[in-house]
């Protein structure tokens, strides 16, 4: 940690002295100023961290002109009153005007102390809060897409640019990544933004209602088709349409759908003529649509017509360095919703969350990704019932398991030295054998609890000459 600089402010030589002399035993850089006058000539020139002054100080100016003088120059300025006998009543006047806390004479030297330590530490967790706060702020071209990782800046870039354009484009990735918000900041950022964005979700539209779903039809085309209606295509003219779960389409519509793309023209079903349509497509999908390609179920013509422009979401495990950001966010969002629902009109209450709970959701694996943790988030606000700050007892009990788990060790170093490399090896000897346990010698199955690759835990166990869970048949393919 820096050296934390203090101004020492007190009359009485003697105590000033010994005080000075403990606070820099302890780390601490001390300055020493007999006078008010002294101590405001001295702020003047250095940006000190910590000013702790007595509050009648002989001649001149007083501490609480100091503390005023000290503030005025150094917001954040740790200010501490120390008040003879019978001026309590001063000294709580002081930190209504901004003091951070005061102590009586005569008093212990460890009470200062963890009068100091504790200041420091709000200041620390203040600081953090303005600097998450400050970066959640920070206006971005897509609005409403959280992320500072190296890979969600290259997604901005990449949405940057092919926001501009009319060019059809895949979106894929895991559930809950982000997909269809993509999908509206793409088209919320385009040309086509005053036109109609317009969704439809393949899978979730039996495949016989899906046609004219998408492409409309003319009154009579089927039983039930009252009336003539415009599909989604047309709706979408001149805007965007979304076509979410795209590989749940039957190989029947991926024909059509790509006959539209080429054609730039839909048919409604029974109608004789065509419809001109300008309409830009953003699919998207969690399947490995290659991958189906390769398998038959998924037309490769329509695959290379979609992905012209792939935009990959990453998953939240691979860029756990926008946890905390996201957190803040859903924060803000939910203790709004809170706030409202219990007192409308009321401005909400800012919510934080313990460093303990970050740490849990730092480590959590996230398979769910940002939808998961946005309602691990809204369930926790939901349990603090009026507490301002997440506990970990707030998470849910697979987060709070998972954090545990890897929670920091408490391992002491002997002076004689400590085996690191021998003490990792034994810890992951540990811990493959409890998760072999666990799954009773399956390793595919130890493998995903220990988030490793099937054939990485092999490699491990092969290195490690195999003792691990002995006694059991480890030959046999899991
Ligand atoms: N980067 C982000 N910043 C803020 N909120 C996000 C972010 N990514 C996702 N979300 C939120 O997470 C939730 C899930 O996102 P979305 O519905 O876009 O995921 P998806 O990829 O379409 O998932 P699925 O494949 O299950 O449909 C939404 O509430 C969305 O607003
Ligand atoms: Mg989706």
């Amino acid at each position: 940690m820096a050296t934390r600089h203090i101004l020492l402010v007190e009359d009485e030589a003697p105590l000033r002295e010994a005080v000075a002399e403990q606070l820099t035993d302890r780390g601490f850089h001390v300055e020493q100023a007999a006078s008010g006058d002294d101590a405001i000539d001295r702020l003047a020139s250095f940006a000190f961290d910590i000013i702790i002054t007595d509050l009648r100080l002989g001649t001149g100016a007083d501490g609480t002109a100091v503390l005023d003088e000290a503030r005025a120059v150094y917001p954040d300025i740790i200010g501490i009153i120390v008040t003879g006998y019978g001026t309590v009543k001063d000294a709580v006047e002081a930190i209504k005007r901004g003091a951070t806390d005061f102590i009586q004479k005569p008093f212990q030297f460890d009470e200062l102390l963890h009068i100091i330590n504790t200041a420091l530490e709000q200041r620390r967790l203040r600081a953090e809060n303005a600097y998450l706060r400050k970066q959640l702020e920070e206006r971005y071209r897509f609005e409403g897409i959280i992320g500072k990782s190296t890979a969600m800046k290259e997604l901005f870039a990449l949405l940057e640019t092919v926001a501009q354009t009319s060019s059809t484009i895949l979106v894929t990735g895991e559930t809950g990544t982000g997909k269809e918000l993509v999908a509206h900041a793409i088209h919320h950022n385009s040309p086509r933004r005053a036109q109609r964005f317009v969704a439809i979700h393949c899978g979730a539209i039996p495949e016989t209602l899906l046609e004219a779903e998408l492409f409309g039809h003319v009154r009579g085309a089927f039983t039930g088709a009252v009336a003539t209606r415009p599909g989604r295509f047309e709706e979408a003219n001149r805007g965007t349409l979304f076509l979410d779960e795209v590989s749940t389409m039957p190989p029947s519509l991926q024909m059509k759908l790509l006959r539209v793309i080429q054609g730039r023209e839909v048919q409604r079903l029974g109608d004789q003529g065509v419809v001109k349509v300008d309409v830009r497509i953003i699919a998207a999908t969690n399947h490995d649509l290659a991958k189906m390609v390769a398998e038959g179920t998924f037309r490769e013509d329509l695959y290379y017509r979609l992905a012209v422009i792939p935009v990959p979401m990453p998953p939240l495990r691979d860029r756990k360095d926008d946890v905390p950001l996201l957190v803040q966010h859903f924060l803000n969002k939910f203790g709004a919703d809170l706030a409202r629902d219990r007192e409308p009109g009321t401005p909400a209450p800012a919510l934080s969350i313990a460093q303990e709970a970050l740490r849990h959701l730092m480590s959590h694996n996230w398979p769910g990704n940002v939808r998961e943790l946005e309602n691990a988030l809204e369930r926790a606000v939901a349990l603090t019932g009026g507490r301002r700050q997440i506990d970990v007892r707030d998470l849910p009990p697979s987060i709070q398991a998972a954090g545990a788990s890897i929670a920091p060790l408490d391992v002491a170093i002997p002076d004689a030295g400590f085996d690191l490399p021998g003490y990792i090896d034994k810890l992951e000897r540990d811990v493959i054998a409890r998760a072999l346990d666990k799954t009773e010698g399956n390793k595919g199955a130890a493998a995903k609890l220990l988030n490793l690759k099937r054939t990485t835990l092999v490699e491990k166990l092969k290195r490690m000459g195999r003792t691990a869970g002995a006694g059991r048949d480890d030959t046999q393919p899991a």
